[in-house]
């Protein structure tokens, strides 16, 4: 099994809001980084932003040009699972839908070589039921970045009920190399800070919902009223409706507890496509909206 320095090779499935920007901390870090994606669309976006972002840090002289030229070659992109056979460390950031991300880890299991380590980005899914998928379940864990992952210093590292040892010393020290601080937790529904955020999250959209008062005055209560750099609102919109809705719903389910039943409103902004800022709708409106998105009127 690689050691954190043996990690040389990485994998990125999903190039989403979260893929995207921890195949441009890998690629920073000096890994080799292949980008994976259902989506090619998702792919040239994730290829634009991240070069976007590099390029940013080198006009602030965060990094060097030389670097930030390197780092953005270091990224390929590919579109089958097989091309990932020779990573080290495969993370995955894909739909938080379980069967989906457990039918991904069949697959890394019977393609990736035997010491490969298996990652997921999930929010709230279970990693022992993800590792309970392959045959290799001390080699799956959990690594749970933060929105966006570039800026956020925080990485949540999740221990399967089999996750060795040296997996996780390995997944520590590369957390550290790509300059994150590191918090354990066991694999509990939401895990450390989803348990505690999303229940905030899901009480600002019941003040929103049964009028308690406007998106605005919810936002700038909590700013200014706990300090918080960003209400909850605007937060659920920056992190996804739709991914805060999973975690509830694993919240509800794994919890057994009704105060984790996600918000109607919250339910009904999801159905109705207004995702948060990635598609330019959520509670806010941010500018451009994908023509597929009609949203009902708020509250
Ligand atoms: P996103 O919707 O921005 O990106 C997901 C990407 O995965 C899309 O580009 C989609 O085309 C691709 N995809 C879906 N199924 C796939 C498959 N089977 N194979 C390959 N690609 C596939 O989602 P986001 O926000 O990046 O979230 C991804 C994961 O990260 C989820 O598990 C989420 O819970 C987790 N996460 C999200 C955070 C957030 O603030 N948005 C924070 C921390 C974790």
């Amino acid at each position: 099994m690689a050691a954190a320095s043996g990690i040389a090779a990485v994998g990125v499935i999903g190039a989403g809001q979260m893929g995207s920007g921890i195949a441009q901390l890998a690629a920073a870090a000096g890994c080799a980084v292949l980008l994976l994606d259902a989506d090619p669309a998702a792919l040239s976006r994730a290829v634009a932003s991240i070069s976007a972002s590099l390029r940013r840090l080198a006009a602030k002289g965060q990094l060097s040009q030389d670097a930030c030229e390197d780092s953005i070659k270091r990224i390929k992109c590919v579109s089958s699972v097989q091309e990932l056979k020779d990573s080290d460390l495969v993370i995955e950031a894909i739909v938080e839908i379980e069967d989906v991300k457990k039918k991904l880890f069949v697959e890394l299991d019977k393609i990736t070589k035997p010491s490969a380590i298996l990652a997921s980005n999930t929010s709230s899914i279970s990693i022992t039921r993800l590792a309970s998928a392959t045959k290799r379940p001390s080699q799956v864990i959990g690594m749970h970045f933060f929105n966006p992952p570039p800026i956020m210093k925080l990485i949540e590292i999740i221990r399967g009920a089999d996750t060795s040892e040296e997996v996780f010393s390995a997944v520590k020290s590369f957390s550290e190399r790509i300059g994150k601080t590191v918090i354990c937790s066991q694999d509990y529904p939401g895990f450390i800070v989803n348990r505690i955020l999303m229940p905030l999250i899901n009480e600002a959209f019941w003040a929103l919902y049964t009028g308690v008062a406007t998106k605005e005055d919810i936002d700038t209560g909590m700013k200014l009223g706990t300090n918080h750099p960003m209400g909850p609102l605007q937060l659920a919109d920056f992190i996804g409706l739709d991914v805060c809705l999973s975690v509830l719903r694993v919240l509800h389910n794994g919890l057994g507890d009704s105060k984790y039943s996600p918000c109607p409103l919250l339910v009904q902004y999801v159905d109705a496509g207004r995702l948060g800022k990635k598609r330019g709708v959520g509670v806010y409106s941010y500018g451009q909206r994908s023509s597929s998105v009609k949203p009902k009127s708020s509250l």
